[in-house]
């Protein structure tokens, strides 16, 4: 492959058209005839309806329909194995029947000639409920925690309990030990773009523009809802405001706007508000762990025991690993794990960045630090004395693995040899500094996916497949793999994305687009290549007619001999006859490989805090982030998420937390004034570096993946830094100024 344009810091391709207001978004999709639909939330928190008082608003100006479970058609929700939604539970069947499940389930819909007049009807629809007391806390005296479904079957890898050794006994019998319980807050998406759905029928067939991290999974999801074949349903999305795994489940509103449009025979947009952002389209779910970490005077580990606890909805079983990298990451003989879910009286909670690895590393990460502490161990030498020669989880080689790498270049890079071990001991005036350290690893998946590549007579390349792009750069990224495998400039391709009738791609999410997608789009341009060579020789009107396939080839964008002789054809040349090539191809890993290795990322974050002695607000003053991710096809855009982890890292750690009211499961935080994130006076200079990495085994691009590795060793970096600092172990999420005041 030439080189010439992977690896390079190309600008975005798509970067014109969002600074020019140019990309259109879901609620951007106007169509002629558009109603407007606004949704009534449940405002209690488990119980029923008992009455709905319809009729004056059905009288109210421009109202077209007041839908509810009274007089909604009966939707076919045909079982339907979604790829993104929980295997366990029964999906929410909106306005199918009088219950309540949580606090701002949808209860009506309301549709109108204008979004002014939907709301004001919506604000006046009186419901009578019969509430009961939900239980919404994992802590509740009343929580019955329960082993998931899903990790109890007996294939199931994610967040299943397991043992090697024995971990309890050789616990207790450790001198050096650290046990510790983590409290992390439910936390929401919260992305710039609310969902949006524009939903539109021509007779039995779909069309919606919808806010979605997976076309695919919403095409499958509305058919499932209307007992229509999925052929018949189109989900168009080609631009994403942020997501953060918030748009990788078609959530009740999607299904809501298209069931709208159906009753009032027009076609119909639905946006949900801020508020109701917090209700139900899922969150990072709040848990409860324990960390229990034994280590020999010298700092060998010979025990870890990791215990989570985790929320999930009554009626839908949601699970995430949050155990799984405590089995791997660090050489011990004996480590257990455990995994509980508590159903509580609230929405599903889902995917959110790095899901289930960032809280699950949280604790291993500051347990560890701890532990460095009981021994008077630097935190880096105690890793180091830990660094496994395989993975002990199941034996398998690393394809490669950097962690140490990571570590010793950050620590080079942040000057961690200056750093004065004793907590407090750094002072800035009144500023208490702390500097803090943390690993992170996540897996490096990659998906089976399609693309197609299209070769035009005219030199344009077009390639497209149904992924997505919420922020990485995937429209850019794709180009840039395509132009480097054809070895044509950039210019010439246009990737698209963002269809459903789209070449099939997995979700975009689990950061494997651009090793599942990136290597798709390999193939499928290396197929174009043959199709090229086959075209030469089967054209009668071409100069290489009539010569076997084997003795041409296509190199840097021409097509000719390989051994150099004669002359070469461009694409222009070569299609001069006025034929594209069309070509359509899958790439996927192999099982072999995917047996072979274990296959992760690797990352180290360095950050300085500064604690103020008397009023406990933290600052987070520097922070470095050094990466192992294999190959980077732009760096430019790696760093762009690189520093959306940080920042995302940081509102974890110090700000983001939805907090519920006990009595009726309300968000009472549900607006961007009191759901904190970091803003820029909150973000200090972020440094990035990626290591040269060459991994072979991963796929044939080398790729493994950075969006959520990114974020998992943040918050636990500030949170040692705080320790650094202050002397306190907060270990409860977010960190918050109530924590640090006092003795
Ligand atoms: Mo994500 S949670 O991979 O969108």
């Amino acid at each position: 492959m030439s080189t010439s344009v992977f690896g390079q810091s190309i600008p975005r391709v798509d970067g014109p058209l969002k600074v020019s207001g140019g990309a259109r978004y879901a609620f951007e999709f106007n169509q002629s005839g558009q109603l407007y639909a606004v949704i009534v939330n449940a405002t209690i928190g488990i119980g029923r309806i008992v009455s709905i008082e319809a009729t004056g608003v059905e009288q109210m100006p421009g109202v077209r329909a007041v839908i509810s479970h009274l007089n909604a058609p009966k939707l076919t929700y045909s079982p339907h194995k979604g790829v993104i939604d929980p295997a366990v539970g029964e999906r929410l069947r909106v306005f199918q029947d009088e219950q309540i499940r949580f606090f701002g389930q949808p209860v009506a819909v309301i549709v109108a000639d204008t979004l002014d007049q939907a709301e004001h009807a919506a604000t006046a629809l009186r419901l009578r409920y019969d509430a009961q007391a939900p239980l919404t806390e994992i802590d509740d005296p009343r929580a019955q925690p329960i082993v998931a479904q899903q990790t109890a079957a007996a294939n199931a890898r994610v967040a299943a309990d397991r043992e090697r050794g024995s971990a309890d006994q050789a616990f207790a019998d450790t001198d050096v030990k650290v046990d510790a319980i983590f409290r992390m807050a439910r936390e929401n998406h919260s992305p710039m773009e609310p969902h949006a759905t524009v939903a539109s029928w021509e007779g039995d067939s779909l069309t919606v523009w919808s806010k979605s991290q997976y076309v695919l999974n919403e095409r499958a999801e509305l058919a499932a809802i209307f007992g229509i074949p999925p052929e018949n349903v189109l989900v168009i999305c080609p631009f994403v405001g942020g997501a953060f795994g918030t748009s990788l489940r078609t959530w009740s509103h999607v299904g809501i706007a298209a069931l709208a449009a159906r009753v009032v025979g027009r076609p119909v947009k639905l946006a949900l508000t801020r508020k109701q952002m917090f209700l139900d389209t899922g969150h990072r779910p709040r848990t409860d762990q324990r960390i229990a970490i034994a280590a020999t005077n010298q700092g060998k580990l010979t025990a870890i025991i990791h215990e989570a606890t985790a929320e999930t909805s009554r009626y839908e079983e949601f699970i995430e690993g949050i155990t799984n990298q405590t089995e791997f990451l660090y050489s011990c003989p004996n480590v257990r794990t455990r995994y509980r879910l508590v159903p509580t009286d609230t929405s599903t909670p889902t995917y959110m960045r790095a899901p289930g690895e960032c809280t699950g590393m949280h604790a291993l990460e500051c347990g560890l630090d701890e532990l460095a502490a009981a021994l008077d161990l630097d935190p880096i030498e105690l890793r180091r004395r830990n660094e496994p020669t395989v993975d002990e989880s199941n034996g398998r080689p690393f394809s490669s693995r950097s962690l140490l790498q990571c570590l010793e270049t950050g620590a080079e890079r942040f000057g961690w040899s200056q750093r004065n071990p004793r907590p407090g001991s750094m002072r800035d005036g009144r500023w208490q500094i702390g500097w803090g350290v943390a690993g992170s690893t996540r897996g490096a998946p990659q998906a089976p996916a399609d693309a197609s590549v299209r070769l035009l007579p005219d030199g344009r390349v077009e390639v497209a497949s149904a992924t997505s792009d919420m922020g990485p750069g995937t429209y850019t990224s794709m180009a840039q793999v395509a132009a480097a495998t054809l070895g044509v400039p950039v210019e010439r391709i246009k990737f698209e994305l963002g269809r459903s009738d789209m070449p099939t791609a997995p979700s975009h999410g689990g950061s494997w687009t651009m090793a599942s997608v990136g290597n798709a789009v390999r193939s499928a341009c290396l197929a174009a290549q043959d199709a090229a060579v086959r075209r030469a020789v089967e054209d009668p009107a071409s100069i290489f007619h009539g010569l076997t396939a084997d003795v041409l080839h296509w190199k840097d964008g021409t097509l000719g001999r390989k051994n150099g002789e004669g002359p070469r054809l461009d694409q222009v040349a070569l299609l001069r006859g006025g034929m594209p090539i069309d070509v359509r191809t899958t790439a996927s890993r192999s099982t072999d490989i995917a047996n072979r290795y274990s296959m992760y990322g690797y990352a180290a974050f360095f950050t300085e805090v500064a604690v103020d002695a008397d009023l406990g607000i933290v600052r987070i003053r520097r922070m470095l982030g050094v990466y192992g991710i294999g190959k980077v096809v732009n760096p430019r855009l790696a760093r762009s998420q690189c520093i959306g982890g940080m920042v995302g890292g940081i509102g974890m750690a110090l700000m983001e937390r939805t907090v519920l009211d006990q009595r009726d499961g309300r968000p009472v935080n549900a607006h961007m004034a009191d759901y904190l994130v970091p803003v820029n006076l909150d973000v200090p200079t972020l440094e990035t570096q990626f290591l040269d990495e060459q991994d072979d085994a991963v796929n044939p691009l080398g790729i493994k993946g950075i969006g959520e590795l990114c974020i998992i060793g943040v918050a636990p970096a500030i949170a040692n830094a705080v320790y650094h600092a202050t002397g306190k172990r907060v270990r409860e999420l977010p960190i918050r100024i109530e924590n640090l005041l006092g003795a």
